[in-house]
């Protein structure tokens, strides 16, 4: 097990996948690693990966604004990461050999920060935390508990963007989640 910084050195220069020569920059994780609440995404797209940061992008935003919302703070609150730290070409979804050389330091960047509740952002994410047996459209807003974790999916806030029919359950699961975490704390 490595510690944080360890971990950010040894992805910063990870080649066990072929994105790791396309990357402009490796995107860690942003938040407060001790807010026991951890959202996962999928994989960076341009913004993320020219700035280094989760999530800044036009999904990221919308995300932020839901959870604004509720008075959930990324510095404060929680902690977002992605399934994997490269971008895929063109956004495509990540392959399964990038997705299982990659999760074993998301697996050791949550065995550090220990949070209470895990949110699968989407479909990619929630087959990788899950398991394959899931489907996002049927099980988002579900909650189930798991090595100690408590988690829960909801859609990905690029597909609320791409569709205005899942903005209403989207704000459901994120008031959802909101409360949970408020009666963890
Ligand atoms: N979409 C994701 O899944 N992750 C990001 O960081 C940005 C967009």
């Amino acid at each position: 097990m490595l510690s944080l910084k360890e971990l950010y050195e040894t992805c910063s220069s990870c080649r066990k996948c072929p994105l790791g020569d396309t990357r402009n920059n490796m995107v860690f994780g942003e938040g407060n690693i001790r807010g026991k609440l951890v959202f996962i995404g999928e994989a960076p797209g341009y913004d993320e990966d020219m700035s280094g940061r989760p999530f800044v992008g036009k999904a990221g935003q919308l995300l932020e604004k839901g959870l604004s919302a509720l008075d959930l703070k990324r510095d404060r609150d929680y902690y977002i990461c992605n399934i994997l730290k490269c971008r895929p070409p063109q956004n495509r979804t990540p392959l399964e050999e990038e997705a299982k050389a990659c999760l074993p330091y998301l697996r050791n960047q949550i065995i550090i920060m220990k949070p209470k509740i895990i949110v699968a952002l989407g479909a990619t994410s929630l087959k990788y935390i899950f398991g394959e047996e899931f489907r996002i459209t049927r099980d988002r807003g579900k909650w189930i508990e798991r090595n100690g974790f408590l988690m829960t999916a909801t859609f990905h806030p690029s597909a609320v963007l791409r569709d205005e029919s899942k903005k209403k359950p989207f704000w459901e699961d994120l008031k959802e989640i909101n409360k949970r975490y408020r009666e963890i704390k």
